[in-house]
Formats: structure tokens, C-alpha cells, sequence
């Protein structure tokens, strides 16, 4: 049987790479388009260890719609696109908010026109639990029908435009786009063989690269921003993904969107645990699961924190038939793997 291709925009990058390898592994044919901006052709091969397979890759950056139409029109049989590519960095959002705005709406705007154009196409979006803010406690675990919040950041702000802009172009009169847009909470964790993992440039924004970099003696120490939060042990709480399992929820949706008979559908999935997990919980845990030691002091908060999220992921289990169930101890050591392998500790 022919493999389907799956367009996969931002590819090479943290969440894609490993969605990559998910869909060669339920028999679709990825196709990479990255500006590698954020990344490297190195991932390339990362992804061609674990599969086998050298993957199709073009060095697109999306914002460019020339190249982006050339890509279609050299791969004619594209449906289906998934697309990571965007900035992500809350904080340099708030420093640059015009390249946060230019870049991810830009691309998204690009991208839906072409397959709208085309005709017939879907597209799963990634999107992030950002667009919720802080919710109100009765909202917590957040499921998809809690109000979506004036977001804190520009990032959080293309995420939720991004959205809209996707609903609206399912909602034209003639449309027969489908979208369904996934709300991340906090992935983490490397694949299993250590081929790919995070690789964040300079110093690490994230919680786990930050801990995993501090563990391999590239930091000093790791900062918990803020121990007097309303939590039971005073850190942020957060509902940390692996990875691994997100990158099989793309699959479940492409899988969903592949086999739906009804066409213009705008869709929306929590990606989580289930499970929220404080600072000082996955400090504990990873030191734990990898009998390594990880300095750290308690610092003033970080601006912009929300103090506690975390999903209800049922909507995405049952719809998509697919459930977060790595135990987070064995994320952890793929974490630590992974780290251990790029800093030849
Ligand atoms: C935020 C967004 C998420 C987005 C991500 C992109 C929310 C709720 N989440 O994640 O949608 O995709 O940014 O980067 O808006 N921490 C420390 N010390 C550190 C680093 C982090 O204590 O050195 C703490 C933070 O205060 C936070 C937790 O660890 O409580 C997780 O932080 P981080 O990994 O940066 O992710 P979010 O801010 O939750």
C-alpha cells in the first residue's frame, strides 16, 4: 500500500523530530519542511538511526509562501500537514513581539491558504495549554471547555490567534479544511535511544533542560522560581508530557482527521497527564529515578508564572483513543540519557 505523506513544518525540531519518528512508525511517509532556525540537520540523522530511514527533508522556512507553494507543488499528494513551526520562547516573545507575530501567524496564515486553495486538506495545529492562562480553580484539571484567557505573553497571543485564524478558515462557506488544534501542557523527556532529544541554544528557559544541564555540571545550580505559591509545597505546578506520547497523539490525529467522512471540522485536544507535578516534585523525582544529585536554591518568581496547570486529558483518550501513560520516572531517565549522551559526560 502507498504510505500517505504528512507534511510536518518545524520537523527537525524538539516535538516534531519525535513526531516524525511516530509516523514512520504507523507506516506515513513524513515529509520535513524547517528553516532550522532552532535546529539542525544533525536531528535528521538522529531520526534516520531510529527509523532506518534518511527522512524527506526541504529546508523551507514558511514564512516564505513561494517556497511553501514550490513544496506542494513538488509533493503533489500532500492532505495532511502537521504544523510546529513557531517560535516558542515566552520570554524573548515579550522582547520581540513583532517577530513572534510575523513569524507564527505568518507561517499558519501560509500554510492554511495553500492547502484551502488545494482543497481537501487537514492540518493538526500546536497549540499550548497557554491559551488557558492561570485557570480558576474550578477549571482545574483544565479540560477544553474552560474559558480561554487574555494570554499573558505575545507567544501565548499567536497561539490563541492562531486558533481563531484556523476556526475562521474552517467556518468559510465553502471550506472542506479540517483542524484540529493540540493544546500541549509541558513536554519533556528524550526518545528512548537517545538519537533525539531537547537541545535548547544558550541558557535553557525550560525546567527540565535546566535540570538536566545543572545534573551534567554545565550550570551551578538550578533556580525553583517562588516557594510561596498557594501549592501544597509553595512551587508552580505543571502537568509535564513525554514527548514520546505526545508525539503519537499527532499520529492518533492524523489518523482521525485521515478517516472522518465529514469535512470542515475545527477540533480541540488537552494533551496531558492527567497529573500535576510541583517544581520541587520533578527535582525529587529526577534525582530519584537517576541517583544524581541536582544543586538548586529557591529564587524570587519568574514574571509571566502561572502558578498551577494541569490537564484533564479524557476528551483526547477517548476521542483519540490514545492516553500519556510513560511513567515519569522512566521520562526522567530519558531526559538524563539524553543529556549524558550530547555533554559525553
Ligand atoms: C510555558 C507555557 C507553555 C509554553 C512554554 C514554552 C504556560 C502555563 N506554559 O511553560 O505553554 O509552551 O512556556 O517555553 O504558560 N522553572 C524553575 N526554574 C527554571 C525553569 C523553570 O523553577 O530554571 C519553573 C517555572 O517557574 C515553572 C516550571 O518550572 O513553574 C515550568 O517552567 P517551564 O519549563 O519554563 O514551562 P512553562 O513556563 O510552564
Amino acid at each position: 500500500m502507498k504510505r500517505e505523506k504528512v507534511l510536518v513544518t518545524g520537523g527537525a525540531g524538539y516535538i516534531g523530530a519525535h513526531t516524525v519518528v511516530e509516523l514512520y512508525a504507523a507506516g506515513y511517509e513524513p515529509v520535513i519542511a524547517d528553516n532550522l532556525s532552532n535546529s539542525s540537520e544533525e536531528v535528521l540523522d538522529g531520526i534516520q538511526k531510529i527509523t532506518g530511514v534518511k527522512p524527506v527533508f526541504e529546508k523551507i522556512d514558511c514564512t516564505d509562501k513561494a517556497s511553501l507553494e514550490s513544496l506542494f507543488e513538488k509533493f503533489s499528494d500532500i492532505d495532511h500537514a502537521i504544523h510546529f513551526a513557531a517560535y516558542k520562547a515566552v520570554g524573548e516573545s515579550v522582547e520581540r513581539p513583532l517577530m513572534y507575530y510575523g513569524n507564527n501567524l505568518v507561517s499558519l496564515i501560509n500554510l492554511a491558504g495553500i492547502m484551502m486553495a488545494k482543497g481537501n486538506g487537514s492540518i493538526v495545529f500546536s497549540s499550548s495549554c497557554t491559551v488557558y492562562g492561570q485557570p480558576s480553580p474550578e477549571h482545574l484539571p483544565v479540560d477544553e471547555e474552560a474559558p480561554l484567557k487574555p494570554a499573558q505573553s505575545p507567544y501565548g497571543k499567536t497561539k490563541q490567534m492562531c486558533e481563531s485564524i484556523l476556526e475562521d478558515c474552517v467556518n468559510t462557506p465553502k471550506s472542506d479544511l479540517n483542524v484540529i488544534s493540540l493544546r500541549y501542557f509541558n513536554p519533556i523527556g528524550a526518545h528512548p535511544s537517545a538519537h533525539i532529544g531537547e537541545l535548547p541554544r544558550g541558557v535553557p528557559q525550560n525546567l527540565l533542560p535546566f535540570v538536566t544541564q545543572t545534573a551534567a555540571g554545565l550550570r551551578k545550580e538550578l533556580h525553583v522560581f517562588g516557594n510561596d505559591y498557594n501549592t501544597p509545597d509553595g512551587s508552580c505546578i505543571r502537568d509535564y508530557i513525554y514527548v514520546c506520547d505526545l508525539a503519537k497523539a499527532h499520529v492518533a490525529a492524523i489518523d482521525r482527521l485521515r478517516d472522518k467522512k465529514v469535512r470542515g471540522t475545527s477540533e480541540y485536544f488537552n494533551l496531558g497527564t492527567g497529573r500535576g507535578l510541583s517544581v520541587l516534585e520533578v527535582l525529587d523525582i529526577f534525582m530519584e529515578s537517576n541517583n544524581v544529585k541536582v544543586p538548586f536554591r529557591i529564587a524570587p518568581r519568574r514574571a509571566g508564572d502561572v502558578e498551577q496547570v494541569w490537564a484533564d486529558p479524557s476528551k483526547a483518550n477517548r476521542e483519540l483513543g490514545w492516553v500519556a501513560d510513560t511513567p515519569v520516572e522512566e521520562v526522567m531517565r530519558s531526559a538524563w540519557k539524553w543529556e549524558k549522551k550530547i555533554r559525553c559526560v
